[in-house]
């Protein structure tokens, strides 16, 4: 459908792997919620079968040099090389090596924060992250402010061909001010990685989206892990207008034509695992 909340949502398709159910309402969940460990592990262990994000979260050093040429995973036919600056800020060691973490919070970023007051929420988790460097500081009553990816940045460069500017001017941003993060390029293998695990469960996803490939790696790092601002429905349950994203004007009528993603089928997917307490906090969990 086209992502109305009022839509049935997708087949998410009963695999072996973590027996995730059919499908779910978009009701919101019951207050009861509560963690199932025993999935949650099932699902580490599983995911681990296809990548292990201490790994695939960056290209190493020594494994690339300046000059290589780099086929995008979406756009096989198309390049791009490997620059001077990105090959000093590959890492030498995973930017995630040894980092575990009790409760982790995952933000997207849609419009369903707002008013939320999920903020304080938020910031109390242990690890917190966010998506695509969206702002905090004035939306901090909703969203939070603290942020863990301030000390990783993740660069999809070579994910998907016309982002290579963007790529570049984070880059030189990154090293003209000495910023102090520590930056992760996603392997090459990550995309097939995860596509690979929602194929086991009957997901097929052709693009993960940025939130659904957070949550995936997130399982290696954290042993809760809380969503919040995944709602890629132009409405709430009660029919409220609700925006794409918390901080611009991008409708989500434009985002569903030109976007690759298939948000209702993995929110609809995150959605089931949360129904079996596997991820998501109560109530607000996927807001
Ligand atoms: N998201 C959501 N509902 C929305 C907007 C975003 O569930 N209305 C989730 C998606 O998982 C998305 C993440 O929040 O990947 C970050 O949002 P955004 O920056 O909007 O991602 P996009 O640029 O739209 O997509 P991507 O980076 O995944 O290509």
């Amino acid at each position: 459908g086209d992502g109305t909340a009022a839509d049935p949502a997708p087949r998410t398709g009963t695999g072996r792997g973590d027996r995730l159910p059919p499908r779910t309402s978009l009701a919101p969940p019951s207050p009861e919620w509560s963690f199932n460990r025993t999935l949650s592990n099932s699902i580490r262990r599983n995911i681990l079968k296809f990548l292990d994000a201490e790994r695939d979260i960056s290209i190493l050093k020594g494994t690339l040099k300046p000059g290589d040429v780099i086929h995008y995973i979406f756009d096989r036919q198309s390049t791009v090389n490997v620059s001077e600056s990105l090959y000093r800020l590959l890492p030498a060691v995973s930017p995630m090596k040894d980092q575990h973490h009790q409760r982790c919070a995952i933000v997207g970023n849609s419009g369903i924060l707002l008013n939320s007051s999920c903020g304080r929420q938020i910031d109390a988790h242990d690890f917190v992250i966010r998506c695509n460097l969206a702002p905090v500081e004035e939306f901090a009553v909703d969203v939070g402010r603290r942020t863990s990816l301030g000390s990783v940045l993740w660069i999809p460069a070579f994910m998907a061909k016309g982002g290579e500017e963007r790529v570049e001017w984070a880059v030189r941003l990154i090293l003209q001010h000495a910023l102090n993060v520590r930056t992760a390029f996603p392997s090459l293998r990550l995309l097939n990685a995860v596509r690979g695990y929602w194929l086991t469960n009957k997901v097929l996803i052709k693009r993960p989206t940025t939130g659904l490939l957070m949550y995936t790696m997130a399982t290696r790092f954290c042993e809760e892990i809380h969503l919040y601002g995944f709602w890629p429905f132009p409405r709430d349950p009660q029919g409220n207008p609700i925006k794409y994203h918390y901080y611009d004007t991008l409708t989500y009528e434009y985002t569903s034509h030109s976007s690759p993603h298939t948000m209702p089928l993995e929110f609809s997917t995150l959605r089931a695992l949360h129904a079996q307490g596997g991820a998501a906090a109560p109530h607000r969990a996927l807001r």
